[in-house]
């Protein structure tokens, strides 16, 4: 008779359906609050866990990237892509899926879609920035970017920092037509507008969230007034900015993992040693977050693998005793240890 697997040869695996159910039953904006509070835990608590650059493959036309990350009790990773040409021909620029593993026994104890998951918890961390670093009473977001992130981070903005106001700018303007539709959809004032500039006048926050492979300059200098928090979120490769170096420059300048956004983001711009603040510590309350109503503060974001580490801890705890998984088949277990291979055999 054909041996069946064992209950420790399936693995909690999360389906983008899943993931699509969990996300409209919780309600989207409750999804990210929670999943920035443990953002903020795991923050908090940086000096724990193993951590290094992401290990990236670049090619022509875009790049694919390994982020683990471990504590002492897990360790996750996560395989995600970023190919700005695939949007014009039907595909996604980034897709991704992860694992969290128990560190006592190295076997995984989820397997996850993580494309949506990414985009919740890109969102949600860029919300939990704005909380400490967004001028205080800001009530409008410019959005320049209208594409796949772009309502994750609208709605991740308006349940933790309150901002129900959006000036939408896409060099596409099928893009800002969709996120409107979207957002309007979702109870947000929107307008929708022709150029950077316009997009920026009266904001107190300005969301960049484009794709392209070169060196871009979606906003310039004068398009930055003082006291402005920027969240920027598309230069997360080599060669791939979105800011002028002189907004750089005027900017308080706030990263995730200083080794890792030196290679990666707007600050590649800058020479090796130009300050930056890491977050985990004004999260702590070690550094302080914004001093005063004229500073530009700008969350240089890459995105970092602890992130995603909390994305996969609060998914894993949220599935507990529910049916938004499915039970995957994923690791042998023959009742022997070591006899593997006459676990095959006597399969066949
Ligand atoms: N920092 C992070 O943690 C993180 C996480 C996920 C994605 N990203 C990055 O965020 C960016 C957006 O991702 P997405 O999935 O929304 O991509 P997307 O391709 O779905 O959308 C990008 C949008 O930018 C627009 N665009 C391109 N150049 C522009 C310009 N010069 N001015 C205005 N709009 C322009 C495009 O028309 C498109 O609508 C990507 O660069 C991606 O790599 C960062």
């Amino acid at each position: 008779m054909k041996p069946t697997p064992s209950h420790l040869a399936y693995v909690p695996f999360v389906s983008v359906e899943n993931m699509m159910r969990l996300v409209n039953a919780t309600g989207p904006e409750r999804f990210m609050a929670e999943l920035a509070d443990y953002i903020e835990e795991d923050f908090k608590r940086w000096p724990e866990f193993d951590k290094t650059p992401r290990v990236a493959s670049h090619s022509q036309d875009g790049v694919i990237e390994l982020m683990p990350t471990a504590d002492s009790e897990n360790y996750g990773f996560k395989y995600v892509n970023g190919h700005p040409k695939n949007m014009r021909e039907g595909y996604q620029t980034v897709t991704a899926f992860g694992v969290l593993s128990s560190v006592a026994n190295g076997y995984p104890i989820l397997f996850t879609e993580m494309t949506v998951l990414t985009a919740l918890r890109t969102a949600a961390t860029s919300a939990l920035v704005g909380k400490y670093l967004a001028p205080k009473g800001a009530e409008v977001m410019a959005m320049i970017g209208n594409g796949a992130q772009c309502e994750f981070q609208a709605l991740a903005f308006r349940a933790i920092c309150g901002i129900n106001r959006l000036r939408l700018y896409d060099i596409d303007p099928a893009a800002t037509e969709k996120a409107a539709r979207n957002l309007i959809a979702q109870g947000f004032e929107v307008v929708k507008c022709a150029s950077g500039n316009e997009a920026v006048e009266g904001a107190q926050v300005i969301t960049t969230c484009t794709a392209d492979k070169q060196y871009a300059t979606i906003l310039t200098d004068n398009m930055v007034g003082a006291g402005v928090h920027i969240n920027a979120i598309g230069g997360d490769c080599p060669g791939k900015t979105e800011l002028h170096k002189d907004i750089l420059l005027r900017s308080d300048i706030f990263v995730e993992y200083p080794p890792q956004t030196r290679i990666e983001g707007e600050i590649q711009q800058l020479p090796e040693d130009h300050p930056v603040i890491e977050l985990w510590q004004v999260m702590r309350g070690e550094l302080p977050a914004r001093r005063d109503a004229k500073q530009i503060t700008l969350f240089d974001s890459v995105g970092f693998a602890i992130e995603d580490f909390s994305a996969l801890r609060y998914v894993h705890d949220r599935i507990k005793g529910t049916d938004y998984f499915a039970p995957l088949d994923m690791l042998a277990d023959p009742d022997d240890p070591r006899d593997l291979f006459g676990m095959v055999m006597r399969a066949a």
